[in-house]
């Protein structure tokens, strides 16, 4: 199920005579009067809007007061203008207060395009005449606001019988006014904006689909569809390719349900073999997560279809490296299974034997994804990966610790700080956790060469416990980072900032950002 997508292009025409249907400025908020001199809780116009403030006569923060502007965050007032510029609508997105001497932050203009984009759904063309730096901070910002733009515009298709209202219908083209529209560095970055957005725009759609049309076999055929056209290698192991390579762990968790588990690899091999470095991607595609066994309670369950987030995102990226071609090679690892109880599913007391030849004792049932993804990191281990980036909504733990905006890192601590520094970069904010030894040794398993989980069952350090029994299948000359995404995956909330509700994206941007990285820095 694929979801309409906007359309991102530059103009340098003045704000005031574009022929749009809306125009967006942005709007601070004043926090106190000695800082500005103006009246505490007054408006400031951003820059950008001067052509716009002058065809109203100095009466536009006026106005926009007069209908409830305070430039906070998020906020979006729309204004008919009666004439006085060519846009029928001026809409005024909150920047908060202006700091000092600067433009607004990437993540503060990236959520204002998002929350503008959204608030004028129905709008067939929009232009965004948003404060933008014009130093060497102008293509971050200009990154910014167009992906900013692309997100919030997002609509999952659904599944509505009856055609939903042409009111709501996300805007079809933005308009990104900058100083100069042919500017080569301002195309790179609209360029970068539209695969980049749309690879966020794919999984967020894999993640929005409903559990019964999103199988291993389907979503194997969906990505590995899109990934032939964007014109990457391509390998799917069904079940009996997965049985007779050893793939004990994807197999176990696959056996219960009737739908067989896959293992996806998707291949980019940069022109003249790039910087010589191998990036391996690797995400977790649980289809759905019962729990299995170890069943889950029913509450909040339903939002289990979103387990495939991490593959859906790194399927996505791949997709994303395709077209923008980075001078590093690029391996996308999916494995994907459905958790579910049945009278073939995998029970806790099993002891499976790993592709890497390990064993593990299984102890619940629930703690799925780590045995699907050692299978999947010890392959591309195999294959020759120098940077391994691995991403899952593994833990409730992760949710619990850091909440739901920020994803836990473990892994080489080297990468773990470059994680953290892209998640900055992009707004997805990711944290260094430790892997530490007691955690480790509360894995011991009397039978089998590890356990699962901790071996009396005990929570303490519960997403630890993901990320230390995931580097048992890293080989030691790997670097290599482990993302939890159990919170960021996924917004149940309302739409806010380039946030829609249902599957986020995350981490597409981040990975992209680290695949950026490497190709520059090795
Ligand atoms: N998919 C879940 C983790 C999860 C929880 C993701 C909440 C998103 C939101 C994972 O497979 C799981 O069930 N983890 C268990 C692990 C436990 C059984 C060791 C958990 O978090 O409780
Ligand atoms: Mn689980
Ligand atoms: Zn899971």
């Amino acid at each position: 199920m694929t979801s309409p997508r906007t359309t991102l292009s530059l103009v340098d025409t003045d704000p005031a005579e574009l022929a749009v249907d809306a125009i967006v400025i942005g709007v601070h908020s004043q926090t106190t009067e000695q800082e500005s001199g103006s009246p505490a809780g007054a408006l400031l116009l951003a820059s950008g809007a001067e052509s716009i403030a002058a065809a109203f006569d100095g009466k536009l923060t006026e106005t926009l007061a007069l209908l409830g502007a305070t430039g906070g965050p998020g906020e979006v007032i729309k204004l008919a203008t009666l004439g006085t510029v060519t846009a029928p609508v001026v809409a005024a997105v909150g920047l908060g207060p202006e700091p000092s001497g600067a433009a607004p932050a990437p993540e503060t203009l990236r959520r204002a395009a998002g929350a503008a984009v959204r608030a004028l759904a129905g709008a067939a063309r929009v232009a965004l005449a948003l404060p933008l730096p014009d130093d060497a901070d102008a293509p971050a910002a200009l990154r910014a606001v167009g992906e900013g733009a692309l997100l919030g515009g997002y609509r999952f298709a659904g599944y509505k019988t009856k055609p939903q209202p042409a009111r709501r219908a996300p805007v079809a083209e933005v308009l990104v006014a900058v100083p100069d529209a042919a500017d080569a560095t301002a195309q790179a970055e609209v360029t970068r904006a539209q695969a980049v957005a749309g690879a966020v725009q794919t999984s967020r759609d894999w993640v929005n689909t409903a559990p019964n049309e999103l199988r291993p076999p389907s979503f194997a055929e969906a990505v590995a569809t899109a990934a032939r056209e964007a014109g990457l290698g391509v390998e799917v192991l069904d079940e009996a390719a997965l049985a007779a390579g050893g793939y004990g762990g994807i197999l176990a968790v696959g056996q219960g349900s009737e739908a067989p588990p896959r293992l996806v690899k998707l291949t980019y091999t940069p022109a003249g073999g790039g910087n010589g470095k191998r990036v391996a991607l690797v995400g977790k595609g649980i289809t759905f997560d019962t729990g299995g066994i170890s069943i889950k309670p029913a509450q909040g369950m339903w939002e289990m279809k979103s387990d495939m987030a991490g593959a859906a995102a790194v399927g996505a990226a791949m997709l994303a490296v395709a077209a923008l071609k980075p001078s590093v090679a690029v391996t996308g690892y999916l494995p994907m299974a459905e958790n579910m109880p049945s009278g073939t599913s995998y029970r806790p007391g099993d002891v499976i034997t790993m592709y890497s030849g390990k064993r593990v004792e299984v102890l619940n049932t629930d703690a799925e994804g780590r045995m699907i993804l050692a299978d999947a990191i010890a392959r591309a281990c195999e294959d020759g990966a120098d940077y391994l980036f691995e991403t899952s909504t593994l833990t409730g733990g992760q949710v619990i610790a850091l909440g739901k905006k920020i994803a836990g890192v473990m892994g080489t601590p080297e990468l773990c700080e470059r994680v953290r520094a892209a998640g900055d970069a992009t707004g997805e904010p990711a944290w260094p956790m430790p892997l530490p030894d007691d955690v480790r040794k509360g894995m011991d398993s009397d039978v089998a060469d590890i356990s699962q989980v901790n071996a009396g069952m005990d929570r303490a350090g519960h997403m630890l416990q993901g990320g230390v029994f995931l580097r048992e299948f890293v080989t030691d000359e790997v670097a290599w980072a482990h993302i939890d995404i159990a919170g960021p995956g996924y917004h149940s909330g309302e739409a806010t900032g380039y946030w829609t509700k249902g599957g986020t994206g995350v981490p597409v941007r981040t990975l992209l950002h680290l695949v950026d990285d490497v190709a520059a820095n090795g």
